[in-house]
């Protein structure tokens, strides 16, 4: 037996035992004739000691052991002099008897402990030496502990855990695809699944009902801190049900997951919001409303003043920043300049600064009397000491950029503690995004969402107008400010799933050639179906008080989409490319 104990274990009520312990040496140091070490496993820290009346041998084995070197140790549970209560294991030590080194390691390039000195690169390139540090296990045992809540609770509704293929075809998730050469049908691909959207959606064809699947997805898209270019869902669909059902059943998983992992309890039932107020008061679809501050339309306050820049805009909107009246001129300079970045967009900013005695400071004095400006500072709902933001220009444009603003703000006024959570479902998209730049009409989810059977006299109209209108039976579940899951109802017949092709100018032979099969299965009697999928390294990252996804995921990829540690992607050997047919035209 390697060890009795792991080294995460031993309390004062273990005092007087022989134990065995094995594990790595985060650290040893000499204090007086002693020498200490701390031992580290997944469980925890022990720390060892070797006194200075201990034979020379072991004295000496004691003192010559490197950082991470793998040991195993016998010796006797005592309680400690100075003990460290900052340590589950801190009121004892273990003083030992014998050493035996299982294996040397050579110095690791960072320290690896509760923070470590490494940099991200060196970190990502020895990751499973970052893996040893008790953060990123954490992270890993959350990560695992949700995998089982969502096992058990599904499992408990009744639903079946089924594999789909990874080798398939396009799905319709929209961003680009992962391929993969075939070599037995040689110029011929495999595309990586986005989702497994249609395969779930085929699975209801079958008559599964109920299914899910914690499931890996691939998008070549540019990566951010939650994007990575293969995550992980758990994917989701359930058959005859409405909107209704699918809400309820998945706000019970959240509210188990928060429960039984975090000892959370989220409101019951959820808040919803549609896109559109979402849009209006959030300036996104995926507001995080852990604060007010929200967003007040003033167009029709603040137009015709002669303030030309105003005047001429389609939508002006605010925001009220509270306590934020005295921010200085070099600070609000500064303020103007960060949202003119690419990043935000905004073309200038004005302000009004809402005084402790009641009068107000703008950048715009020249053009609105001090009863206008409380005019606009009321509709803003601001408050003395506040500061008001303004910004113009096209409605949605504008409304966006406000919210990128207020989340700033949000940020720099400690409105958005992590351990605060506010979830809550985004209903009611439009069915349909047109695109100015394109000249057509995207599915604002996927070709899948079916239009609200009271909008389908839109959804056959052939008027721009119309089609706008359109909204789906779609939700997202949003939380802090981070979209964590989506799905819809969707299009069960072919016919209407062939309309929605056409307005979207996907051509017959085009649909055919990517969605044949899934068209073709409608035709066999589908049922009516709806699902979602969650983000699942999302879920675990905002459960574990952090928007990065990387260090909830074992082997993540880097901003520019590389395996470091295995450094990948690479070249492949020319034998690889001929059997594949396969010439590359990439220049040096
Ligand atoms: P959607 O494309 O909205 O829907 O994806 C569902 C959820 O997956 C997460 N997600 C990501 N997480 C990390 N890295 C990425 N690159 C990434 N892309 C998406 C998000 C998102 O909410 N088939 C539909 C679902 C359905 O309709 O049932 C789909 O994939 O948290």
């Amino acid at each position: 037996m390697y060890r009795t104990h792991t080294c995460g274990e031993l309390r004062l009520a273990d005092q007087g035992k022989k134990v065995t312990l094995a594990g790595w040496v985060q650290k040893s140091r000499k204090l007086g004739g002693m020498t200490f070490i701390d031992l580290r496993d997944r469980y925890g820290v022990t720390q060892l000691v070797v006194d200075a009346a201990a034979p020379a041998e072991l004295v000496d084995a004691a003192t010559s052991l490197g950082r991470e070197f793998v040991i195993q140790v016998t010796g006797t549970v005592v309680e400690r002099q100075s003990k460290n209560p900052k340590m589950p294991t801190g009121d004892i030590e273990v003083s030992i008897e014998s050493i035996n080194v299982l294996n040397k390691s050579v110095t690791p390039p960072f320290t690896i402990e509760e923070e470590s000195d490494g940099g991200e690169d060196i970190r990502a390139k020895y990751r499973y030496l970052d893996l040893r540090r008790p953060p990123l296990q954490r992270a890993l045992a959350l990560r695992h502990r949700l995998a089982q809540e969502v096992r058990n609770y599904l499992d408990g509704q009744g639903f079946m855990e089924i594999e789909t293929p990874y080798l398939i075809k396009s799905t319709p998730e929209g961003a680009r695809d992962f391929v993969v050469p075939s070599r037995m049908n040689p110029g011929q691909f495999y595309a990586l699944p986005q989702s497994p959207q249609t395969f779930k959606q085929l699975l209801m064809v079958a008559g599964y009902d109920r299914y899910f699947q914690i499931v890996r997805c691939f998008r070549d898209e540019d990566l951010r801190a939650d994007r990575q270019p293969e995550f992980t869902q758990i994917d989701c669909e359930m058959s005859f049900v409405e909107q209704e059902d699918v809400l309820n059943m998945f706000e019970g998983m959240m509210r188990s997951m928060f429960r039984n992992a975090l000892g959370v309890e989220i409101p019951d039932p959820l808040p919803r919001m549609s896109w559109y107020d979402a849009m209006d008061y959030y300036g996104s679809d995926k507001p995080d409303i852990r604060f007010g501050m929200k967003i007040h339309e003033v167009t029709d306050l603040v137009k015709g003043h002669g303030f030309s820049v105003f005047d001429g805009s389609e939508y002006i909107g605010a925001i009220a920043a509270p306590g934020c009246a005295g921010y200085t001129r070099k600070e609000l300079d500064a303020l103007t300049e960060w949202v003119k970045r690419p990043q935000v967009g905004a073309k200038g900013l004005v302000y009004i600064r809402c005084n402790e005695d009641g009068t107000f400071k703008s950048s715009v004095d020249k053009f609105y009397s001090p009863e206008d400006l409380k005019g606009i500072t009321d509709a803003v709902d601001a408050k003395a000491g506040d500061l008001v933001l303004v910004l113009c220009g096209a409605r949605r444009k504008t409304q966006t950029m406000l919210g990128v603003l207020r989340i700033e703000m949000g940020n720099r006024l400690g409105y958005r503690d992590p351990k605060v959570f506010a979830p809550l479902w985004i209903v009611d998209f439009p069915l349909l995004e047109w695109s100015e730049e394109d000249g057509r009409f995207y599915a604002m989810h996927h070709p899948f969402t079916a239009p609200k059977p009271e909008h389908e006299k839109w959804f056959y109209s052939d008027r721009k107008e119309d089609l706008e209108r359109v909204c789906a039976n779609a939700y997202d579940f949003v939380l802090n400010g981070t979209e964590l899951g989506g799905g819809s109802i969707r299009i069960h017949n072919a016919d209407m799933q062939g309309r929605m092709f056409e307005v979207l100018g996907i051509g017959k032979e085009e649909a055919e050639y990517k969605f044949g099969f899934i068209i073709n299965a409608f035709k066999f009697g589908a049922p009516p179906h709806g699902g979602l999928a969650f983000g699942f390294d999302r879920v675990c990252a905002l459960f574990g008080g952090q928007e990065t996804i990387r260090d909830y995921i074992a082997f993540p990829k880097n901003n520019q989409g590389r395996d470091v540690m295995i450094d990948s992607p690479s070249l492949i050997d020319q034998v690889q490319l001929d059997e594949l047919q396969i010439k590359t035209c990439v220049k040096e």
